[in-house]
């Protein structure tokens, strides 16, 4: 069951390994342009690895960038976004700080402000199939629930959502990134959109976000561009 995807994104790292080499050749030879063009021309497209890797799109405070897949938990708050594209940010940094253990382990960073998060609230596909009510999540990669215990004793990597949520300027590859998602017409939420990582991202954070403060309105969860992409 676990899904042809992840084996595809195996099969471009090993063959990432044996052609890491060649490549790291000819950067050095001809600097890192002509490795580049090199991956863009069509027999060396698979040098392509999961978006946001090179550069990283994602480090802890310390400047350790995160990988595409790790069995360890971010122990220190992460930088999301730092390998942005967009042009419109202004007087704003695309920079957006994100506090992994404050978000599994305290009951305030919650929607009921009662039970810490699950980690499948986040990496839906962790899971081995969709809980009741979320039957529109079809993508699993887990056999058994992803816990901070489960990932302690399997040792089983978890994959950065942006693995799948590619960035707009991305080229699509294998069905990814994924389509628009519907919802059932009783949540009220809208669609998706195609789930680019403005789209994940902001759904998974900005959702919950709302419905924390709509609990209790003295929480400081951001909301407003501005609060999370901060100024400069
Ligand atoms: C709760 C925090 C949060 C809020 C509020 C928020 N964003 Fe984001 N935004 C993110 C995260 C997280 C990402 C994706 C990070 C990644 O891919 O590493 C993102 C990604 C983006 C991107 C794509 C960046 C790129 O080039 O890959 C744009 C553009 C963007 N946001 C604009 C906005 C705008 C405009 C608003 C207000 C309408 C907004 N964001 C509100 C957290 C937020
Ligand atoms: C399941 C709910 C939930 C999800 C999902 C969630 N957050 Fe939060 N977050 C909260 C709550 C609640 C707070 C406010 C806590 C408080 O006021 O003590 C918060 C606070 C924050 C803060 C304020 C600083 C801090 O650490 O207290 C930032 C920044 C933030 N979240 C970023 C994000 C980003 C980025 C994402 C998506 C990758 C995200 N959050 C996903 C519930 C959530
Ligand atoms: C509020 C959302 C949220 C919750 C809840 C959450 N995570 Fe995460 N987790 C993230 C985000 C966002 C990242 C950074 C991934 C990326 O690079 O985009 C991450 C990264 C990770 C990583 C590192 C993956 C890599 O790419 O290197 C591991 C391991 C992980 N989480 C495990 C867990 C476990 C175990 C739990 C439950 C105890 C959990 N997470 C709960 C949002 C969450
Ligand atoms: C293995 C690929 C994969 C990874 C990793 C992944 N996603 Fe997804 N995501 C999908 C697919 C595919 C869908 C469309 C629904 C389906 O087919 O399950 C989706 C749908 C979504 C949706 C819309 C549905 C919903 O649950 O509301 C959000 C939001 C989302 N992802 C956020 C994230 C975040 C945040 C992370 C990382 C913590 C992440 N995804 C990691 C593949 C992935």
């Amino acid at each position: 069951m676990v899904g042809r995807f992840v084996s595809a994104i195996d099969m471009k790292l090993k063959l990432f390994v044996i052609l890491a080499i060649p490549v790291g050749y000819f950067t050095v030879a001809f600097g890192a342009d002509a490795a580049t063009s090199l991956c863009s021309t069509p027999w060396f497209s698979i040098c392509s690895m999961p978006d946001g890797t090179t550069p990283p799109h994602a480090v802890d405070i310390s400047g350790k960038a995160i990988p595409d897949s790790s069995a360890t938990q971010p122990d220190k708050p992460i930088i999301l976004a730092k390998d942005s594209k967009d042009e419109n940010w202004g007087e704003m940094k695309p920079e957006v700080p994100f506090d992994h253990t404050k978000h599994t382990t305290d009951v305030k960073y919650t929607i009921d402000g009662k039970t810490v998060n699950t980690c499948v609230e986040c990496h839906h596909t962790a899971q081995p199939s969709a809980p009741k009510g979320q039957e529109y999540l079809k993508k699993f990669t887990r056999s058994e629930i992803l816990t901070a215990k489960q990932l302690e004793t399997s040792k089983e990597p978890v994959q950065s959502c942006r693995t799948c949520h590619f960035q707009e300027s991305t080229e699509a590859a294998d069905g990814y990134p994924p389509a628009s998602v519907t919802y059932p017409k009783s949540t009220g939420k809208p669609r998706t959109g195609k789930l680019i990582n403005i789209n994940a991202y902001h759904v998974n954070c900005i959702v919950c976000h709302k419905a924390a403060i709509k609990r209790d309105p003295q929480l400081k969860a951001p909301t407003g561009c501005n609060e999370c992409h901060t100024e400069k």
